[in-house]
């Protein structure tokens, strides 16, 4: 005796659904389009605005995002590591640059930003016999600890500043490589012809003034001799001077020893 064939679309009747599928999810799909009460599973609309806002947002972003670097909006620029963003500069080009950055947001306010002074403010650095030196102890001495006195350029007298004086600048230029590319671009912009200027320099000459609370007068500096760090040759005259200007008791045992 064979089983009767099954019929398996057709659930036996144990299995059987005691309600219409159909029926039961007649409420949830709902009209298409509409969904639910009344809600729609999907609106086309606030899709496209979210796809708007993120488009925005990341254009917004490479717009503005400062390259996500801290320093983007300093005033002063850090020096860019080497081998970084730089582009295609030459490193001379990339100092002179970070120069004349620094130059037009600090001394330009004083010196103009063809560097040719302001009247009554302050004096030319064109053609300046303080810029175009062989020796930088003078002008990296003055950016430091600022400069105070009448002051002659170039053998003239003709530059009446009222205030003879130039604020320190050491803190608002900032590190030995800022000192030395603000320098650099100074002496070798607008016709001026004075050498790059190390930051190796700087920091040494910075060393040496370590303990200078106050700003240097002009007489002062033009004691140093413009070739930079060699002792100028003195005068017999200027030795006896020197002497004489020694104390008392310093002079007698000086004399004693070199005549004995
Ligand atoms: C607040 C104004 C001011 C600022 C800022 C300033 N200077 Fe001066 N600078 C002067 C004045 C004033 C003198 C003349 C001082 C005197 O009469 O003793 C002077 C003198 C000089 C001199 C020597 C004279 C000459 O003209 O060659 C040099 C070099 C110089 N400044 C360079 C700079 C550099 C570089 C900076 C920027 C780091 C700078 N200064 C920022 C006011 C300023």
């Amino acid at each position: 005796m064979s089983e009767p064939l099954r019929n398996y679309s057709v659930p036996p009747a144990h299995l059987a659904e005691p309600h219409d599928v159909g029926t039961l999810h007649a409420g949830l799909l709902g009209d298409p389009g509409t969904g639910p009460r009344g809600f729609s599973s999907f609106n086309l609309g606030l899709g496209l605005l979210a796809v708007g806002m993120v488009f925005w947002g990341g254009s917004y972003l490479s717009h503005f995002s400062g390259r996500f670097d801290g320093n983007e909006f300093s005033e002063i620029p850090a020096p860019r590591s080497a081998g970084g963003s730089g582009g295609s500069l030459d490193p001379d080009a990339k100092v002179k640059k970070q120069g004349k950055q620094i130059y037009t947001a600090i001394c330009g306010l004083c010196h103009n930003d063809d560097g040719l002074g302001k009247d009554g403010i302050a004096p030319p650095l064109v053609g300046s016999d303080w810029v175009n030196t062989e020796g930088v102890e003078r002008m990296v001495r003055l950016v430091l600890h600022g400069l105070q006195g009448p002051i002659k350029i170039n053998a003239t007298t003709t530059f009446n500043i009222p205030a003879q004086s130039m604020p320190p600048q050491g803190d608002a230029v900032g590190s030995d490589e800022n000192i030395a590319a603000v320098l650099t671009y100074v002496r070798s912009s607008w016709g001026n012809k004075g050498s790059v200027v190390k930051p190796e320099v700087v920091k040494a000459i910075r060393a040496a003034v370590a303990d200078r609370k106050t700003q240097w007068a002009v007489a002062e500096l033009e004691q140093i001799p413009e070739g930079g760090g060699a002792p100028a040759v003195l005068t017999p005259e200027q030795l006896k001077e020197r002497l004489k200007a020694l104390p008392a008791d310093e002079l007698k045992a000086l004399l004693q020893e070199l005549t004995k």
